[in-house]
Parts: C-alpha cells; structure tokens; sequence
C-alpha cells in the first residue's frame, strides 16, 4: 500500500472505531464489541489466556485437531482452497496443513494486516508446495476470494477457536451463510465449538484466578483511552464473567464501580453505580444445538470430532 493510501485507510479505520464506541456506549444496556480487544497488547493477553489452567479451550481443540488431523485432511480433500478466518498463526494450522499435502492454496483472513503478512510469511516458507495468499479483510461481513495462480478443486472454510461462540445465534446462521455462499457447492466448513458442559468449569474459565481475563477485559477500556481519546478510569470498572444456563453462554460485562461521567473522542456517557456495558457473549452449544444454526446456512453435517471429556468439538459440514 502506497503511504497514503494507507493513512486514509487508517483513518477509515479510527472513525469505525470511533462510531462503533459512540453508538455501543449510547445504546441500553451499553455495549462494545469484542472484536476491539485484539489490539497489540489485547492479543498478547489472549495469548495467555490460552496458557491458563482453566482456559481448557485451545488445549482441547488442539488436542483434538493433533489426534485427528488425517482424518480432517481425508474429509477436506485433495486440491482445496483453505481459506482460514484468523491469521492462521496457530499450531493447529500447521497440523491441519501436514495433514493436507496436495492442498492448492492456503487464504489466511484477518483484519489486522501487519500480524496477517508476518504469519502467511511463516506458512509460505515452511509449505512450499502451497499457494499461500492472505487476505485482510474482516471476515464478518461478505468479502471476495482472492485468485489463485493454480487450479482449486473446492474451497474448504477453517474457523477454529470457536470464535463463532461471539456470534448472537441469528447473527452466526448470518455468517455461516456468507461462508456457504463464499464456498458454493461442495464448499467445506472445518469449525471449532465450545462444547455445553458443567457451568462451574465454564465459570472458572472466564474467572481465572490470576485476573489475566480481568485484565483482558479492561484493556478495551485502555485502548479507547489511548486510541480514542478517553478518559476512562480503569479502577471505576470490574470484570464480570456470568454463564447463563437459560441463554447458554458467558456473559462477560465491565461494570461501573460508581456513578461516573467519561468522555470518549468529545462526547460523554454517563454511568450509574452498578451499570453495566457488555463487552462479549461466548456461547456454548451441544452438537445439535450448532448443527441447527448451521443447517438453514446451507451446510450438512459430515463429520464430527470431540476430546474424550467433551469439552470441545471440531465439525465438518459440506455445502451439498
Ligand atoms: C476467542 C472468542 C474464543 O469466547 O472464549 C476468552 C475470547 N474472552 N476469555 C472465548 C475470550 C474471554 C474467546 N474466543
């Protein structure tokens, strides 16, 4: 991107934000999306997140994809387009990319461009006989594939982490309808769910002993202070993580220690005692619970892969 093309596009960027910040604190109950906890330092918090003794999600996931990484490669076939939604910098992809060796091209999506170029960079040099093209783009909204030099037998969709989870219900049929329709016909879907399970483990796994998902949580607010210019004070909120049985998902809030008034890019939001803005939903489904929300998308169930505890599960639906 030329240097100024890239300032606009920066700027687009900012006033999204910006608008995204204005209209979610305005809204009641407020609210902010989570996609804005993934900046440098969100990210590195997540990360460790995934280390943590009651995050036992990424450690189920890739336990699974590690043991079954053949058969996901049989189901995928020969010849695909695997375009994942994420930078594809995790170990799983690795797994997943040994397992398909005659694999065309490998589309890494994700919207923060710099983590994007750095990690397709890594998957290029160690999978020479794949095509490997990113593309930064969100993937929440409609987006066109990028060309391929070599010919694609079919496209296969990878959404690990059960990023999905995020979705409201309705919105994430939405989005398996967008990757149907990215897909087409005999188009895969390789996706990764946070299985239902006892609420306690659940409840642990978003209330971590150590507070790093407290601080995960607050860092939202650090970075609309420095991007944004606010002045949220980060000791006037708290991190609460509340697993809903009845909705089937965490509800995870920064709630007003006091009655406050905060200012963000000019405008300002006032705050009860108690108020509080959600900052995620992460739901939890059964098996079929998903397959309901993936099916008036469009795809059939083909394959289904969990851990021996059932905490997870990785499904492969075909678009028929
Ligand atoms: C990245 C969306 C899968 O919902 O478990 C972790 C994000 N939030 N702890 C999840 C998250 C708080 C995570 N996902």
């Amino acid at each position: 991107m030329r240097a100024n093309s890239r300032a606009v596009a920066l700027g687009n960027r900012v006033r999204t934000f910006r608008n995204d910040v204005w209209a979610g604190l305005s809204s009641l109950p407020k609210q902010l999306p989570c996609k804005y906890f993934y900046d440098k330092r969100g990210s590195e918090l997540f990360d460790r997140i995934c280390l943590l003794d009651e995050y036992y999600l990424t450690r189920a996931e890739l336990a699974i994809t590690e043991r079954h990484a053949a058969e996901m490669g049989e189901q995928i076939g020969d010849g695909v387009m695997l375009v994942e939604f994420g930078s594809g910098s995790s170990v799983k992809t690795r797994y997943l990319l040994d397992a398909l060796p005659k694999a065309a091209a490998y589309v890494p999506v994700d919207i923060s461009g710099e983590h994007l170029q750095q990690a397709a960079g890594e998957i290029a040099a160690d999978y020479p006989s794949v095509e490997v093209i990113p593309a930064c783009a969100d993937f929440t909204e409609p987006f066109p594939l990028p060309f391929a030099t070599r010919s694609i037998s079919h496209v296969a969709v990878y959404f690990p982490g059960s990023t999905i989870g995020n979705f409201l219900p309705l919105r994430a049929t939405r989005l398996l309808a967008n990757v149907a329709g990215l897909c087409g016909r005999g188009g895969g879907l390789l996706i990764g769910i946070d299985l239902k399970k006892d609420p306690a483990k659940i409840h642990a796994a978003y209330n971590d002993a150590s507070g790093v998902t407290a601080e995960f949580n607050l860092n939202l607010l650090r970075r609309i202070n420095r991007e944004l210019d606010g002045d949220f004070r980060l000791s006037n909120f708290q991190h609460r993580a509340i697993y809903s049985a009845e909705c089937g998902r965490v509800e995870i809030d920064l709630v007003s220690t006091e009655a406050q008034i905060v200012r963000v890019a000019g405008r300002t939001f006032q705050f009860g005692a108690g108020e509080a803005i959600n900052t995620e939903y992460s739901h939890k489904y059964t098996i079929e619970e998903f397959s309901a929300l993936a099916t008036p998308a469009g795809f059939v169930l083909h394959h289904e892969w969990t851990d021996a505890e059932r905490n997870f599960a990785v499904l492969h639906y075909v678009v028929e």
